[in-house]
């Protein structure tokens, strides 16, 4: 099985936390492209879905399945996202497609956060795949310091603009062995919009499929 047939099967396995009459946040990514695809041919059962970025929030009308204002829905039961990395606690790093911030947004107002991965995603320690931070432009070189203070080495996404108009730093060289306090530390410094670590609110169950199958973690 290819690395996407995989994404394909945790999107898959994702299906059955789908019930009726639920309006269903959803991720950006490769894998939560699957879920949205998947999604359509359940979309009846559906009140309705809020889109974490707009690329998500076209693909859901692609398929004609309602697409809501997170203000005008509340509290949503289900969240389906993809990571780029994952530790076995669902400690995530998220943030490879840009989407962090609605995507903490809509997660932070879940009850319930699936996660759907191929099991590449999984680690021991988080940071090898560089963590993501959406900064207001003009504090850039601001931030840009603070994160080789902090001994991490920040990397600009070359003509990448987020969908709420800011910039994003990719930081390479982080071993991330406390991610509940480092992204405390990293949201607090003035110009930070998100830190790509979450750990807060970690994902409640992680779905990773692999060569022997799909496997879930509480
Ligand atoms: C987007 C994300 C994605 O969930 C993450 O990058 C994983 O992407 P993919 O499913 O394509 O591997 O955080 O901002």
């Amino acid at each position: 099985m290819n690395q996407d047939a995989m994404k394909k099967a945790a999107a898959e396995a994702a299906l059955e936390y789908v019930e009726s009459g639920m309006i269903v946040g959803i991720g950006t990514g490769s894998t939560a492209n699957h879920f949205i695809d998947l999604l359509a041919g359940i979309k009846g059962k559906l009140d309705g879905t809020v889109a974490s970025s707009i690329t998500s929030e076209e693909r859901l009308k692609s398929h004609g399945i309602p697409v809501m204002d997170l203000n005008s829905v509340g509290q949503l039961s289900l969240y389906v996202d993809g990571a780029d990395e994952s530790t076995k606690f669902l400690h995530l790093i998220k943030g490879g497609g840009g989407a962090l911030t609605r995507e903490k947004i809509v997660a932070g107002a879940s009850d319930k956060f699936v996660c759907i991965a191929d099991d590449s995603k999984l680690v021991d320690v988080l940071g090898k795949f560089p963590l993501p931070i959406e900064v207001i432009p003009m504090a850039q070189s601001l931030i840009a310091r603070q994160i080789v203070a902090l001994g991490g080495n920040p990397v600009l996404r070359e003509g990448f603009v987020t969908d709420n108009g800011n910039i994003i730093l990719d930081v390479h060289g982080l071993k991330i062995m406390n991610p509940v306090e480092m992204e405390e530390q990293i949201n607090q410094w003035p110009g930070v919009v998100t830190v790509g670590i979450f750990a807060h609110r970690p994902a409640d169950i992680l779905i990773l499929a692999g060569e022997s199958g799909v496997q879930t973690y509480t």
